[in-house]
């Protein structure tokens, strides 16, 4: 596992940024995984600004997000496919088909997610993904307890991001939100990982993660096993590393 600290946040940004383009030029048929949420805007902003002032070919880059949310009209603007399309796919002009997403509502996830899988499986599998971590080491929505073999499946969402999800919609009391996630065991089969975090407040899990046991307890931990693994981190998350 190789850790990088930047000197700045900006340099974090742009340092992410470049990892992305990096992945492109050298793979101009890579698929690459995304991660929405604060840690990642920043960075999809960059590559977005430096391909309109200096185009690259992008027509046979596939993009994809490592989870959605379900049962919320795609539309929504906290969808992950809404997010990835204002913040990259957009800018970029992707082809839809090169943007592969599970829809956020459906009759039967289990096969949606087998779908997103396959979609995968027959452009030869995730090239990079991108990861970021939540405040409670939960990687796309695998939370904590989360069996190292998961695969893509429907996760409950933290209660955090449920309440938030809530409150910025009108959904139905009654609706139960959750997330279709690619799986722990999905995750470690990309070629290579790069977990991100930025910010003081992600400095605490981020020591456990890279620097404590690996444990389900942690869903991050395990990356501490993946062949090809960075960690990219900003000074702030990693202030907390011996
Ligand atoms: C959500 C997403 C994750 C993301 C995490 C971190 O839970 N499902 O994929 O990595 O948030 O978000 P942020 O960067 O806003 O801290």
């Amino acid at each position: 596992m190789k850790i990088t600290i930047t000197n700045s946040t900006k340099e974090f940004d742009i340092t992410a940024a470049w990892r992305i383009i990096g992945q492109m030029l050298t793979n101009p048929q890579s698929v690459i995984g995304l991660s929405t949420g604060e840690t990642t805007k920043e960075m999809h902003r960059i590559v977005s600004a430096i391909h309109r002032e200096y185009p690259f070919d992008v027509s046979q880059v596939t993009l994809f997000n490592v989870d959605e949310l379900t049962n919320l009209p795609r539309e929504y603007a906290g969808s992950c496919y809404t997010m990835i399309k204002t913040q990259l796919a957009g800018p970029l002009s992707i082809p839809e088909e090169n943007f592969i997403m599970p829809p956020t509502l459906s009759d039967d996830f289990q096969a949606e997610a087998r779908e997103f899988e396959r979609r995968l499986a027959e452009r030869g599998g995730a090239d990079l993904q991108m990861l970021g971590i939540g405040m409670n080491g939960h990687i796309g929505i695998n939370q904590p307890g989360t069996p190292f073999e998961s695969e893509t499946w429907v996760s409950p969402m933290d209660p955090d991001f449920e309440a938030r999800v809530r409150r910025e919609t009108q959904v139905p009391a009654d609706t139960i939100l959750g997330g279709l996630t690619r799986g722990i065991r999905n995750i470690m089969h990309t070629r290579r990982v790069i977990l991100i975090a930025k910010g003081a407040h992600k400095a605490e899990i981020i020591q456990k993660a890279i620097q404590g046991p690996v444990t389900t307890d942690i869903p991050a931990s395990v990356i501490q096993l993946h062949p090809d693994c960075e960690v990219l981190l900003d000074p702030a998350a990693a202030s907390l590393l011996g």
